[in-house]
C-alpha cells in the first residue's frame, strides 16, 4: 500500500471514535484531510466539529459540515489528528504543518486524542523529525540559540510561512528527546515561544496507525 493509502485508511477507520451527536476535534494535514472526507459520510449524525486550522475549516465547510469557534464550546469527547512523530507512550512531534498552536488549544478541550498516522510514523525516541516551535517575530534568535545552548539543537526560521496566527516557526534539528514531558515544560517557559510542538501533556490515547497489514491500533490508557 502507497502511504497515501495507508493514510485514507486511517482516516476511515477513526470514524469508530466518532461519538455520534456531539462536537468532534478536528486537527490539521494530510491525514486529517483523509478523515475529513470520511467524516462527511456522517456529517448529519454530528453536532458539528472545531477546527484547528483554516485549512481544516475550509474543506470541513466545503463538505457542508458546520464548524464551531472553540470559544463556543466547552468540552469535547474526541480529538483526532496526525502526527511527526509519535513514540511508543503515546507522546507525539507535531508542528509539520505549523498548525501546532491550535491543535494544542483543541486537544486540550478533548477527554480523548486519537493519533491517526501511517507507520513511518513511530519512532523509540523522538527528534529525527524537525522540531517545530511557533514564535514570535522578534524573539525568533533568542530562542534558537537557548535552543543551542540548552539542547544543542540547531533552529531555522521556516521559509515563507507565517502561521494562522500571525508567528513564525523554528524548526530544530539534532535533537534526541528522552524526556518530552520536561522538554515541552521548559521550552513554553522561554519569553516569545508561543507553543512547542512537542505534545507530551496532550499525548494520544489510541493512535490508528497504517500498515501494510492493515490498521494497527496502539492502546497507551
Ligand atoms: C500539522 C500537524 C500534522 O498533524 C502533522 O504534520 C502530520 O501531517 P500529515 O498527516 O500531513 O503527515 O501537526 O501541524
Amino acid at each position: 500500500m502507497t502511504q497515501d493509502e495507508l493514510k485514507a485508511l486511517v482516516g476511515r477507520a477513526a470514524l469508530a471514535y466518532v461519538v455520534p451527536g456531539t462536537v468532534v476535534g478536528v486537527g490539521t494535514g494530510s491525514t486529517v484531510n483523509c478523515f475529513i472526507d470520511a467524516l462527511a459520510t456522517m456529517k448529519d449524525r454530528i453536532a458539528g466539529a472545531v477546527s484547528s486550522s483554516v485549512q481544516s475549516t475550509a474543506r470541513l465547510r466545503g463538505h457542508g459540515i458546520t464548524v464551531l469557534d472553540a470559544n463556543e464550546v466547552d468540552h469535547i469527547p474526541v480529538y483526532i489528528d496526525g502526527a511527526d512523530e509519535i513514540d511508543h507512550r503515546g507522546f507525539m512531534i507535531k508542528g509539520g504543518g505549523a498548525a501546532l498552536t491550535r491543535e494544542k488549544i483543541v486537544a486540550d478541550l478533548a477527554d480523548r486524542f486519537v493519533c491517526i498516522a501511517d507507520e513511518s510514523k513511530l519512532v523509540d525516541v523522538m527528534g529525527r523529525y524537525p522540531l517545530p516551535v511557533e514564535v514570535i517575530t522578534m524573539a525568533a534568535a533568542q530562542v534558537a540559540r537557548r535552543f543551542t545552548t540548552t539542547y544543542g539543537g540547531q533552529a531555522t526560521v521556516r521559509a515563507g510561512v507565517t502561521t494562522d496566527n500571525g508567528n513564525l516557526i523554528l524548526d530544530v534539528r539534532g535533537l534526541q528527546i528522552t524526556d518530552p514531558m520536561a522538554m515541552e515544560t521548559e521550552v513554553n517557559q522561554w519569553p516569545g515561544v508561543v507553543t512547542v510542538g512537542i505534545f507530551a501533556r496532550h499525548r494520544a490515547r489510541v493512535c490508528l496507525l497504517g500498515t501494510s497489514q492493515g490498521v494497527r491500533t496502539l492502546d497507551f490508557d
